[in-house]
């Protein structure tokens, strides 16, 4: 299976906006002539000022610098909503699908969109938000999520949205973090059949917040709310109060259009910050032909806006190109397995993005879901956010696609704003597990993990970094430029280091590996192993944890915690639970452990280093290669972790 290859049809091909020529074609001129290729490629979006100036990069550790499009000027907003008006005013911009399949479906038109966006982007004026504010948003899977990114977009402010799912704690971390004036949240979010209290964590939040931040509260179930009146606005009786026009800010392409939390391999979650302008377009070109998108289809992506993907792939992408593209609320097994393929089959959709982590757990519940509906408007099916085992490959391939719609594997990272290494569809072939191609502009290297050496030979494996920009790239850390250089251009001078393994085959196509430093990937969602450690510790009855990731068939990474107690506290599975219970209180249920083993002791080095490597081992249930343990303080340790293992295969 791993070794099977398959071509794109010529059907598909001959009617692709990229097919093999064109690819290799633009491919070459991308790399070789930065500027034109990405000049010609700006001319995608609309310009107040069309930038002179393309592109000013600079990778060197302690000089680290990106600039793309400096000197033009733009409104985001107006490019996703405005400019379709004329052309498309009445074409549904955006499909929403409500969590209860019995609720009505909502069609959004351009002209509708751009009303709400204003009469939102009115309210947050009112509220004193202007350029370069900031605005947290804790929303459900809700049309307002996309008006409120696009309304802050449309005045200049900065969105940071925040996953429904995270905790008060997560939330109040984030508001603070960026200085937000405003949150904006809902009532309730409904999901899967069950509401999360939204405004109820966002007033435990707000509680370590400062008193001015306002909060303005979508009405989504009218479930009941504690009320300050001083503080809350009531976001739904505002907008139909408000203004049906608002002017849009010009921005400079650099100027900040969001920053996203993400977890990374030490301390607390990083805001990443993406800027203007090139976001755009890299989120444009990458929407229009990793998908190849057609005017007049229906995409959709199930992502949550929280992530980076809702982002790129569900709000400015698809907006920017003039689609039509699918929010759903709720959950895949939600009334039942076959959730996906009816919203496929009702809304007709053509292009469908998902996380493996989904296809493996539908994937489960066998064919008969999937085969109660009719899925020929399916085209194209994209996965993204881990690697892809090939059982779910092909599974996904044959049962969902029929054998006939190409998988596009899409790699990226919320550092790197649209996709870095993908087959195209009427472009290439595709391997089962294998992220193929780079994109236009991209330009991968293998490095050796040890000496940084770059790799020349094409059959290869090592660490996955760049060697130059592109549009799309993150441009520094929420107010720690330093923290964003030492993160991804220290270890590998001169290059662009993204923390995932990587072999490229002997045709020269990449297949990620998995995370080489301490970040685990649990059901497609990034989890930093340092935060769950420190949430465990803030327990009182912990002394010390360790925490890594070990396989798991549904979420490809489930959470490992070696956990010292205090002296004289007994260890038992109430215990167990209830750390469980407390670590999804600090951060969220993403982040609730899956095994715990009681650790007398961990193994340390003599210097006191917690060794991972052993760790990881033991929780892989491959402690027969556990390598040299010499160096370790107290060698004892090791046995009897492996003896009290949790996970024995
Ligand atoms: C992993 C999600 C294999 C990788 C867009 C990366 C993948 C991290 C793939 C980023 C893929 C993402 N194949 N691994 N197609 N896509 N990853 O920031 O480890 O949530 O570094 O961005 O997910 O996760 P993030």
């Amino acid at each position: 299976m791993k070794d099977t290859v398959f071509p794109p049809s010529d059907a598909l091909a001959s009617k692709a906006h990229v097919d093999a020529d064109r690819y290799a074609e633009m491919y070459q001129r991308s790399v070789d002539d930065p500027e034109g290729f990405w000049r010609d490629e700006a001319g995608r979006i609309d310009w107040k000022k069309a930038p002179t100036k393309i592109k000013d990069v600079n990778f060197q550790h302690g000089s680290v610098s990106i600039k793309w499009f400096e000197d033009g000027t733009l409104n985001v907003a107006e490019n996703c909503v405005d400019r379709h008006l004329e052309t498309r005013g009445d074409q549904t911009a955006i499909i929403w699908e409500p969590d209860e399949p019995g609720d009505e479906a909502k069609h959004i038109s351009y002209r509708e969109l751009h009303e709400n966006v204003c009469r939102m982007a009115n309210v947050l004026r009112d509220q004193g938000v202007g350029k370069g504010d900031r605005v947290v948003l804790y929303l459900p899977m809700i049309p307002e999520a996309a008006y409120a990114m696009l309304a802050c977009a449309r005045i200049g402010a900065i969105h940071s949205v925040v996953f429904a799912g995270f905790s008060p704690d997560a939330l109040g971390q984030r508001i603070n973090g960026c200085s937000a004036k405003v949150v904006i949240t809902a009532d309730e979010a409904p999901r899967g059949g069950r509401k999360t209290a939204l405004k109820s964590n966002t007033d435990k939040a707000l509680l370590h917040c400062d008193d001015r931040v306002k909060c303005l509260v979508v009405k989504r179930t009218g479930g009941q709310t504690t009320w300050y009146e001083d503080r809350d606005v009531d976001l739904t009786a505002a907008m139909a109060e408000a203004d049906t026009d608002c002017p849009a800010a010009e921005v400079n392409a650099e100027d900040p259009l969001f920053i996203l939390y993400t977890s990374g391999s030490t301390g607390q979650p990083k805001g990443v910050v993406h800027t203007s302008g090139g976001y755009l377009v890299y989120a444009a070109i990458t929407h229009q032909i990793t998908f190849d998108y057609h005017d007049g289809e229906v995409y959709w992506c199930t992502a949550d806006v929280g992530w980076v993907t809702g982002h790129s792939y569900i709000v400015y992408g698809p907006l920017a190109n003039g689609a039509t593209t699918l929010m759903f609320e709720g959950v895949p097994t939600y009334p039942d397995a076959g959730r996906f393929w009816q919203v496929c089959e009702k809304h007709k959709v053509a292009q469908f993005y998902t996380a493996p982590t989904a296809i493996r757990a539908l994937m489960g519940q066998g064919e008969d879901p999937v085969k109660g509906s009719d899925l020929s408007s399916l085209r194209i099916l994209g996965t993204v956010g881990e690697p892809i085992n090939p059982e779910a490959w092909a599974w996904y391939n044959e049962v969902v696609g029929d054998g006939r719609c190409p998988i596009v594997d899409t790699y990226w990272q919320t550092e790197t704003g649209g996709h870095l290494l993908t087959p195209l569809p009427g472009a290439h072939a595709t391997k089962p597990g294998a992220a193929m191609k780079p994109f236009f502009g991209v330009q991968p290297v293998v490095l050796e993990a040890e000496s940084g050496k770059e790799i020349e030979e094409t059959e290869t494996s090592g660490v996955l970094a760049f060697k130059d920009s592109w549009p799309g790239q993150m441009r520094t850390v929420w107010g720690d430029h330093e923290r964003f250089e030492n993160t991804y251009f220290q270890q590998y001078k001169g290059y662009y280091f993204s923390g995932d393994g990587c072999r490229r085959d002997a045709d020269g196509d990449y297949w990620i590996t998995g995370r080489v430093d301490d970040v685990i990937n649990v059901s497609g969602h990034r989890m930093g192993t340092a935060e769950v450690e420190s949430a465990l510790v803030a327990h009182e009855k912990v002394a010390e944890a360790a925490v890594v990731g070990y396989p798991h068939d549904v979420k490809g990474q489930g959470i490992y915690c070696y956990v010292t107690l205090m002296n004289g506290v007994e260890p038992s599975d109430d215990l167990k639970k209830e750390l469980q219970t407390w670590v999804r209180q600090e951060i969220g249920p993403i982040a609730k452990p899956d095994l715990i083993q009681w650790a007398p002791g961990l193994p340390k080095t003599r210097s006191g280093k917690i060794m991972r490597r052993i760790l990881r081992k033991i929780a892989e249930d491959d402690y027969g290669s556990l390598g040299d343990t010499s160096t370790l303080a107290d060698p004892q340790v090791v046995d009897d972790l492996i003896e009290n293992r949790q996970n024995r295969g």
